[in-house]
């Protein structure tokens, strides 16, 4: 039999055009929150609660719309910037992991509380 390809194509096109409006990348809600908890980032965040750190869902407010929000993100939770926490100064600590795509995986989780 021969293989129908006149709807192979369309179809294919079909599903690049619908992923490619679908929202940048789903996030991993599970992984996002396991490596918050492995890096000790819920000992002063929580997603509403105010702790020493702002809760998620303000600084998913202070950032939104902002084109930049992902690589702000980014870089304070990579590179240990210098935060005040009660008014002494100390390192914001970083994700504990090397891999690109599991930092923002967690930064997509914060924004989108
Ligand atoms: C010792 C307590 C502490 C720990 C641990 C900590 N944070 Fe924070 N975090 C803070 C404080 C305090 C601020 C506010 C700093 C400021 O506004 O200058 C902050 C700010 C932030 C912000 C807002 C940045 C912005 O630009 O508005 C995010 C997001 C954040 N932390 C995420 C995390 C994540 C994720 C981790 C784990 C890797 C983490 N924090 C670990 C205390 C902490």
């Amino acid at each position: 039999m021969k293989t129908n390809h006149r709807f192979a194509i369309p179809l294919a096109a079909a599903i690049v055009a619908l992923t490619a409006s679908l929202p940048a990348r789903a996030v991993d809600v599970e992984a996002a929150q396991a490596l918050a908890k492995k890096s000790n980032c819920m000992k002063c965040h929580s997603v509403s609660a105010k702790k020493e750190g702002p809760p998620f869902k303000e600084t998913a407010a202070k950032y939104k719309g902002k084109a930049d929000a992902e690589q702000k993100l980014i870089t304070h939770l990579t590179t240990s910037p210098k935060i005040k926490v009660d008014g002494v100064e100390e390192e914001h600590g970083d994700l504990k992991t090397k891999d690109e795509a599991e930092v923002r995986n967690v930064v997509q989780w914060i924004l989108s509380q």
